[in-house]
């Protein structure tokens, strides 16, 4: 079971917004940003490439570059600061070491 890193409690009526996150088919709202998003899904942002660990960001307001994450299309995207679209589909770890859901998981 996902348990998502963020909560919504307040805002909860603007337009929904579909896209993709390793390969599950989500929902955000309409000027969520990638990682408000992302988060709202699951329990971390993405896997450091570096070892250390799940990451959620740092800082919030694209310093620290501690949020970047990889789109299914081989793209990469800072996600403190893009807005989430309609049909994104995006991926916390890069293509090559994704593993997608099974209906196990
Ligand atoms: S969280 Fe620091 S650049 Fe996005």
């Amino acid at each position: 079971m996902i348990r998502p890193r963020f909560v919504r409690l307040a805002e909860t009526g603007r337009p929904a917004v579909r896209f993709r996150l390793d390969g599950r088919d989500v929902a955000a709202l309409e000027g969520d940003t990638v990682l408000t998003a992302v988060l709202m899904n699951a329990g971390s942002l993405r896997r450091s490439e570096f070892g250390d660990g799940p990451r959620a960001g740092f800082c919030l307001m694209a310093a620290c570059q501690d949020c970047w994450i990889w789109t299914e299309e081989g793209g990469r995207l800072r996600a403190c600061d893009t807005a989430v679209a309609e049909g994104m589909a995006l991926l916390t770890a890069p293509p090559q070491e994704t593993t997608w859901p099974t209906s196990a998981s």
